[in-house]
Order: C-alpha cells, then structure tokens, then sequence
C-alpha cells in the first residue's frame, strides 16, 4: 500500500504519506501562544496515525490586521517573537512522541484581504456581491493599502526569522504559503489579477514572483540547506486567464519556484475573495475534484507533490499515488472531523472512520458530525449504573444518542417507524448534490450494530409497547413534520420536501418549489431535467442564507444575477431552477400557483405546476413530541433530543443527543 509508504523531503522521513493539511481552524492562547488545547489539537491528530501534521497559517509577522479572528472566530498563533518558541517545541514534542512531524505554515505580507496588498485593488467595478460574503462575514469592509518596499524587505526578514525559530523549537519543516489568490501575500504579488505594480515586484511574471522568490532564500539562508521548506502555490486561481492559470504553474510557477530552493510543492487552488470553492470546497463538488492539478505539478518537476481537496476517502488518497498523481495526500476537514482517520483505515477498519460531509457548517469550531471537537465536551464516561434505555426514532439524533449510550454501558434499543433508519437527513441524502449526508447516517447506522443496540425499524411505538419494555429512561428523537399550509390543503399534485426527494419519479416535469429551504432540491430537479421554479418568501439575500458560507457563495453563484462576475465548470449559471424573490402565494388551482411578487399586487403571476414541493425552514415545521407528554409517570426519565426538541440542523441533532446520551 502506497499510502502507508514512508517517504523522505530534504530530511525529514515521514513514515507514511498521509498529511493534515493547514487549516486555521486550531485552538490557539490569547497572545497567540500555543496552549494545551493546541498541544491536544494536533497532538490527537499524531496519534491518529496521520504521518505529517501542518498547522493552519501562523503569523511570521506583528499581525497588524487580524482578520482570520474576525472570520473563524479563532485566534491566530504566532511566531514572530522568541517568546512563542517553547511553545512550538512543546507542540513539536508531543507530535514527535506518536512518530509523527511537524510543519508550520507561514504567510508574508501582501495579502489582499488583509487589507495591504501589492497594489490598491480591487477594481470597485468588478466587486459582487457574493464576493462580498467574506466581508459581509468579517463584518466591514477591509481599506486597502499598497505595501512598499520597505514592508516587504521587513516582511521577508520576519518571515526567515519566524522559520528559524520553527527550526529552532524542533518543528520538521516550514510551509511557505502562496496560494488562495487575495487571502495571502505570497498569492496576491504572484497573480496578474492582484499585482497590478509597476516597479520590480510586479509587471511581470519575473517581477510578480520576487517577492516570494527572495522570501524563500532568505528563508533557506536562516533554516540552511538540510532543512525542508514546502511552499503551497495556488496552481489554478479559478479566475480564468485573468488569474494564475494551471498552464502559468506549470510553465513558469513551478520551475522558478523549485530553481529558489523549495523542496516540495503542496498543490491548492482558488481565491478567498472571488474563488472560495477552491478552499473552503462545498459538499456538492465531486471527491477528490482538484487532484488533476498536483498530477499536472508532477508531470513538471521532480520534487515531492502534495494534493489535497475534498479527498474524505483514503481509498481514493490510495488511488492517487498509485496513479502518480500525488507523492502525499493532504486531508483537512476529514481529519479535523475523525483525528483517527488513519488508524483506523491502517487497522482495516474504515467502517469505523467518521467521515466528513463537507457542509462547513463549523469545520473544527465546531465539526457538525463530531460532538467532541469542541471546547468543552461533556466527558463520554462509563455509566454509573447500566440502565434500560429505549430511543424513540432513528434519525441522527436518535441513533447517535443510541451510540453514546450503549458506548456508555447501557442497554439500548432503538424504534423506527420506518423501514429505513436516518430519518431526514437520510432524506436529504438522496439529493445527489447532498449526497455526502449520508456519510454520517452510514457511520451511525455502522456504529450502533457493532454496540449492539437493539434496532427496530417499521415499529411505531406506542405507549404500551414502550411500558412493556419498562425502560428506565426514554429519548424521544421522533422528528419534525412539514405543517401543510391551508392554501395547499387538499390541492392536487402537492408532495412534502421529504416526500418529494424520496419518490422523484413521481415528481412532475413542471415543478414548483415553495420555499428557499429546498434550493438545493430545485437544482438537482433542474439538472435532471425539469423545469423548476422557486418561490422564496425572503429578498434574493435570503437565498441559502440557514446554509454555510461557502454553500451559500456557490448558490448565489449559480442562480442569481447579482454582480455574478464568472462562472466555474461546477458554479455555471443557470436559468433553471428560474427563482422569484418575495414571492406571497395567494392560491392554488388547476391553473397553477397564483402568486404576488415582491408585494405588489400589479406583479400577479400564474405558475402552472405538475408538483408542487412544500419545503418549509426549520421553523415552519412541527416538534413531534406528542409521546412527551404521555410518558409522563410512566417511565421514570424522559428526555427529547433533535427536532422533535426543536427543528434545527444536523449539528444540533447531534449536539442535543450528546447532551442528553452523556448525562443519563
Ligand atoms: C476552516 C478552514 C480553514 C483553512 N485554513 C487554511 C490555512 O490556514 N492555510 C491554508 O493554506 N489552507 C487553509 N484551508 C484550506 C485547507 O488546507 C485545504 O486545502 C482545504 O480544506 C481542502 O482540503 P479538504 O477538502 O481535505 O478539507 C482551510 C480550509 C478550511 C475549511
């Protein structure tokens, strides 16, 4: 097996091929010095059997603007002060001590988000709306500066003495980060859509890579010659010719940088500012989706390639370097999500593995699947006492309530009245764009038939069923039910979300989708070959706006007009599913769905429909928690958990019957 293949980068042996890919979603001190939960952080990822573990971007210089505190919400760490050093070599201890190394990531100045960038950027003309999101979320507007050529003289001295220190403190190797278009420095100077300078450090592809160029042998003169510096390059900006493009990498990227000194290229791609989907990647891009672009480094240098990119599968990571496409194969949201990926798959267990669903609802602050990456964590602990438990549904909630508890040493058993368990989210599952969601229903569904709970689908419990059991504590994770509205009552050709995404042939060819909650619904209806029209009740922001940010980016992307500046093979415009903003239905006929939109009585419309699909926000759905209150007196503790508590998202589920599961 190639992955479980040590390999060698200018002296330091990894003993497999399997990376944690930076991302700045570690815990971090105030002052940003590493803390014990740092410590813990990578250190569980060590032990996890991942065999080289990066940190997110560190600061190599006095951050002057934060921002990435202001985004995540997570304090940066640095390194631009000896007073971090025993820091790092705490941190590169305890990754040693499970035969893991340890890399840090390092940024320079230049950086366009950041507000100092290589030239006064950007082009008021051409800034969207939807490129606006991460400004939107960082909550102003960024001013933005040139950097002179003082700074960057300063910025490669900080950066070079920030790798010495990692050298110092025992840490492996040093990352030079210059990819993710406006989000670096390194990235920004090398882009001909940033660096608009005109003096030495722009104006041509030699000038553009100067800066980065010089930052690399002021680093390799600090580090020395036996010391690995990796440099991440952004090999496709995801901007068209008017970015970096992967022939740009290949002709002129790879051989200037390798002819700098570098010893291993780590191959990303995309824009923070107008290209998210290269980093923050959202669960509708395929597995595996950019690896044609380390392949294509590979194919034009003889250093190691790193590739990374919705790669949540190590049979798939196997498969790469089998085909030469990748030397190391970098995972991030799959190892924040399941620390023990590795392990587990090395001990022929990958049944075991939690695997991402790729939603970024959270990414390690928290992870949407896995209750204990968090702060605080109620402690999972044996049981006090062994007790009877009967859960109450098997969506998420139910049976990971079932898994804590039978982890915990009580008797469970789990009633489902259907004949499949997973509940809604299963539902959402079927959705080919949201088809990642089933990863947790199939770990789940995995975990609670090797603990033995006791699983019974197509049983509806009633009370006294559930009395004869006398269990001594009930979980009710009975769900949530759509509430048809009284226009829709009785009409023809009506179908809940749910029914709807579970029988899509009985689905129409001319579909109406009542609700933004079922955009992503309405564009797989469209890809299949419908035609799909979607009412919202909110303005065109109220698009996506329950989902994640990058989910979110790509909807808006797709089917709105606002300022959409490109398109991407996997973001194209479409005109179908067409989307009315504030949409009021006022009747529904055999003519059609007679809407007002944007609230203005002159703008009547008749949409005529063969399905209509209720898909209704979380708060327009109703609790299911009629047991609740009938099992009042009759078992001793009675506890709700997921929708059936309150309509919420899978995160919520999960979280809910953590907090339940760990008390009981
Ligand atoms: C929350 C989050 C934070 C990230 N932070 C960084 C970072 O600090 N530096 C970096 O080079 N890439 C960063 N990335 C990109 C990841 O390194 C990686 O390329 C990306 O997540 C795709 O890999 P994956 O699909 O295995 O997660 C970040 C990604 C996410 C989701």
């Amino acid at each position: 097996m190639k992955l479980s293949e040590p390999i060698e980068i200018n002296g330091m042996k990894l003993k497999n091929r399997i990376g944690f890919a930076p991302l700045l979603n570690m815990p971090a001190g105030e002052g940003g010095y590493i803390n014990d939960r740092t410590i813990r952080w990578f250190e569980e990822r060590a032990k996890g059997g991942t065999g080289l573990i990066m940190t997110g971007t560190v600061a190599g210089s006095p951050p002057r603007m934060p921002v990435q505190q202001g985004v995540f919400g997570f304090r940066g760490i640095g390194l631009y002060d000896d007073k971090y050093v025993p820091g790092f070599a705490r941190l590169a201890e305890a990754v040693h001590s499970h035969g893991a190394k340890l890399g840090v990531q390092i940024g320079i100045i230049g950086s366009v988000m950041g507000g100092r960038g290589p030239s006064p950027p950007p082009y008021p003309d051409e800034m969207h709306a939807t490129d606006d999101l991460f400004y939107i979320m960082a909550g102003r507007r960024t001013p933005h500066m040139e950097v002179t050529i003082e700074e960057i003289k300063q910025s490669q001295r900080d950066v070079a003495a920030a790798a010495s220190r990692a050298k110092a403190a025992g840490v492996d190797c040093v990352l030079l980060h210059c990819s993710h278009g406006g989000a670096t420095g390194g990235c920004s100077f090398i882009s001909p859509y940033y660096n608009r300078r005109t003096d030495e450090y722009g104006g041509s592809w030699e000038g553009r890579l100067r800066h980065p160029i010089e930052t690399i042998k002021k680093m390799r003169e600090a580090v020395g010659e036996d010391y690995p510096i990796h440099v991440r390059i952004c090999a496709d900006q995801l901007l068209g010719k008017r970015g970096i493009t992967p022939e740009d990498t290949t002709r002129i990227i790879v051989p200037t940088l390798e002819e700098a000194g570098v010893d291993c290229f780590d191959v990303s791609q995309g824009d923070m500012i107008r290209a998210g989907e290269g980093i923050t990647i959202p669960l509708y891009y395929p597995r595996g989706c950019f690896i044609h672009l380390a392949a294509a480094v590979k194919e034009v240098t003889k250093l190691p390639v790193i590739g990374v990119g919705n790669i949540f599968d190590l049979d798939m990571a196997e498969k790469f370097l089998q085909e030469g496409k990748a030397d190391i194969i970098y995972m991030g949201r799959q190892i924040t999500a399941d620390p023990e990926t590795p392990k587990k798959y090395f001990e022929g267990r990958p049944e075991d593995i939690r695997k991402c669903i790729g939603d970024l609802g959270g990414c390690g602050n928290p992870c949407t699947i896995n209750y204990d990456i968090q702060e605080e964590p109620i402690p999972l602990t044996p049981a006090k006492k062994p007790k009877k438990v009967v859960v109450l549904g098997g969506g998420v909630a139910g049976m990971e309530a079932a898994r804590i508890a039978a982890l915990r040493g009580h008797k469970v058993t789990l009633m489902e009245k259907d004949s499949q368990l997973g509940g809604m989210v299963a539902t959402l599952a079927l959705n080919p764009l949201t088809s990642e969601f089933g990863n947790i229903i199939d770990y789940l569904t995995t975990q609670i038939g090797k603990l033995g709970v006791d699983v019974r689908v197509c049983k509806k419990a009633t009370i006294a069923d559930i009395e004869e059991m006398t269990p001594d504590v009930a979980i009710l994770a009975t769900g949530s039910s759509a509430a048809i509205p009284e226009v829709a009552q009785g009409k023809l050709g009506i179908m809940t979300h749910s029914e709807a995404s579970r029988n899509r042939r009985a689905v129409g060819q001319r579909v109406v989708v009542w609700g933004l909650f079922g955009v992503e619904l309405a564009v797989s209806l469209a890809e299949e070959g419908k035609d799909v029209v979607l009412l919202g009740r909110g303005g065109e922001g109220s698009l996506g706006s329950d989902l994640s940010m990058a989910r979110r980016w790509w909807l808006f992307r797709k089917l709105t007009d606002v300022n959409v500046p490109r398109e991407t093979p996997h973001a194209k415009r479409v005109y179908n599913p067409e989307v009315l903003y504030s949409v009021e239905v006022k009747d529904i006929t055999t003519e059609g769905v007679k809407v007002e939109v944007g609230g203005n009585a002159e703008r009547k419309q008749v949409i005529p429909y063969d399905t209509l699909i209720l898909s209704q926000r979380f708060g327009e759905r109703r609790t299911n928690d009629s047991l609740f209150g009938e099992l009042q007196g009759k078992v001793a503790e009675v506890h709700k958990i997921g929708d059936c508590l309150q309509v919420r998202g899978i995160k919520e589920a999960i979280w809910s019957a953590n907090e339940v599961a760990r008390k009981i």
